[in-house]
């Protein structure tokens, strides 16, 4: 083997004496001082503005807060539930821009700028919502916990049916019809542990066909 080539044992000494030579750098006492702004305590709050019930509302919020909080906590529209508070039972569905959502799982810093209905805004006492009538001449609720979720999700999933969007069940894609399956599937992800499903089902049948409710 010819002097010139590189060897394992060869190599290794090179970096050891490279290594060797190589001076460690220590912070000098004259270093200027870090520019580095110090560490806050917790998240910086972000500005968020919504439009909830037709009334603006101008928020500064933690960018961690869910919009079920932010609707609950920081506006007090406690009509909204906290069920489980990951997705699984529908209690907190409010309509965001025209779509029902899972407040709990999107975060409220994702709809600056949206328009957001809740159960305070589709209904009042004394002028009800033609879904809420209709719950209540239905008996669609018991204990009523699910009920605020499950009322937005009615009143939205006839939007749905009206706007020709299909579901799991449409038998026909292009020609959606109103039928109890139907309704079943698209309320599916609502859960009422009291069991009300029919009454529900009946007080949307109503509503869909216009059916004068009490
Ligand atoms: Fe949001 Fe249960 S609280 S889905
Ligand atoms: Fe009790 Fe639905 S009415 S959970």
């Amino acid at each position: 083997m010819t002097s010139d080539h590189l060897t394992r044992r060869g190599l290794l000494r090179g970096s050891a004496a490279l290594a060797a030579a190589t001076p460690v750098l220590a912070p000098s006492a004259g270093a200027a001082p870090s520019t580095r702004p110090p560490a806050k305590e917790g998240a910086p709050m972000s500005p968020v503005e919504l439009t909830v019930n037709g009334r603006e509302v101008h928020l500064q919020l933690d960018p961690r807060t869910s919009l079920l909080d932010a609707l609950r906590e920081h506006l007090h529209l406690t009509g909204t539930k906290k069920g489980c508070d990951h997705g699984q039972c529908g209690a907190c569905t409010v309509i965001v821009e025209g779509r029902r959502i899972n407040s709990c799982l999107t975060l409220a810093v994702m709809h600056d700028g949206d328009r957001v209905t809740t159960i305070e805004g589709l209904g009042t006492a004394e002028a009800l919502h033609p879904m809420q009538r209709a719950f209540i001449t239905h008996d669609g609720y018991q204990c009523g916990y699910c009920t605020p979720g499950q009322i937005c999700s009615a009143v939205a999933v006839l939007d749905e049916i009206a706007a020709g969007i299909p579901s799991h069940a449409s038998a026909d894609l292009n020609k959606i019809a109103l039928s109890d399956a139907e309704l079943r599937e698209r309320m599916s992800g609502n859960i009422c542990r009291c069991a009300a499903y029919p009454n529900i089902i009946a007080a949307m049948n109503d509503v869909a066909k216009g059916e004068k409710v009490a």
